[in-house]
């Protein structure tokens, strides 16, 4: 093998693993999106700890915290690519495989730098209970999202990814897809939130919310973005323009991916 890292042939054996027919909806999409997001939604900007760098999520602690509940599905899809590009750490993988992934499901391009490092003990590992609480609403929702440096803007597009994936059972205990298009990548979370009169549905105790037909969801943490009136206006315009929710989205996801990420000045000189 030559030298060079070639992050495009990276780039094409994600896109060729993203068909899983009898897995979910046929899509390894929405699960490595979620990787991507719990990898690096640890972080702190006050400590400056947590984040994407390190993929500590290989280590029982943070795989176990019953928040990652199901992701071991996505770190399984990326394995052979890993063995097939060794060079490539776990921690620019597992995020790039996040950027594809959206890109492949019809969403915006989301700028993705190379770099990060892969650390090698379980005691680096962020604390536990750092990443969002589903039951909970907007005051839970600002504190995670603002410890990570986000603006409200931010936190409604990021959580736009919802359109697409769905909630199983099995792994946070709520059920169900959010849109009738779950491996495509739209605005349209946004536009159902708005659209459907949500009512309570109970299952086997976690609250969520149904609409009439009781084929979609949503989460307590989504409906606080229509309660929420600075979140609600948010919601109002990326519901009319899937443009603006795009351009919002990829920056915004480019961010989360180099929280707390930093590089050898002589790798970033090769960038
Ligand atoms: C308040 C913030 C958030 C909460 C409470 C939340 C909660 C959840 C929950 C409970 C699930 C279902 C997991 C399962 O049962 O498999 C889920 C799935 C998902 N989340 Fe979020 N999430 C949040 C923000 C985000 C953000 C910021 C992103 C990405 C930018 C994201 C992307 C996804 C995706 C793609 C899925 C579907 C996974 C699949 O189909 O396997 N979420 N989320």
């Amino acid at each position: 093998m030559s030298n060079e890292k070639d992050y495009n042939a990276v780039r094409e054996a994600i896109k060729q693993i993203l068909p899983q027919p009898g897995y979910d909806d046929g899509s390894a999409g929405p699960v490595l999106v979620r990787l991507a997001w719990h990898a690096s939604g640890t972080y702190d900007i006050h400590t400056n700890t947590g984040g994407s760098n390190g993929a500590t999520m290989r280590f029982a602690m943070e795989a176990n915290d019953p928040a990652n509940a199901g992701l071991e599905h996505a770190r399984k899809f990326l394995e052979p690519i890993k063995q097939k590009f060794p060079w490539i750490s776990y921690a620019d993988l597992w995020t790039l495989a996040g950027v594809v992934a959206i890109e492949e499901m019809g969403g915006p391009v989301v700028p993705w730098r190379p770099g990060r490092k892969d650390k090698t003990q379980e005691d680096e590992c962020p604390p536990i209970g750092r990443l969002p609480d589903a039951a909970h609403t907007q005051q839970h929702v600002r504190d995670v999202f603002y410890r990570m440096g986000f603006t409200d803007r931010e936190i409604v597009a990021l959580i736009g990814a919802h359109s697409i994936g769905r909630c199983h059972k099995d792994r946070s205990g709520y059920d169900g897809p959010w849109t009738y298009t779950p491996t495509r990548f739209s605005n349209q979370f946004f536009v159902l939130l708005l659209s459907i009169s949500w009512s309570v549905k109970n299952v086997n105790g976690n609250i969520q919310f149904k609409d009439h037909e009781d084929e979609l969801m949503m989460l307590p943490a989504d409906i606080a973005l229509i309660i929420d009136p600075k979140f609600r206006e948010i919601v109002e315009i990326y519901a009319k323009d899937k443009k603006v929710f795009f351009n919002d989205f990829a920056s915004a996801f480019g961010k989360l991916l180099e929280l707390g990420v930093t590089r050898n000045v002589s790798d970033a000189s090769k960038l």
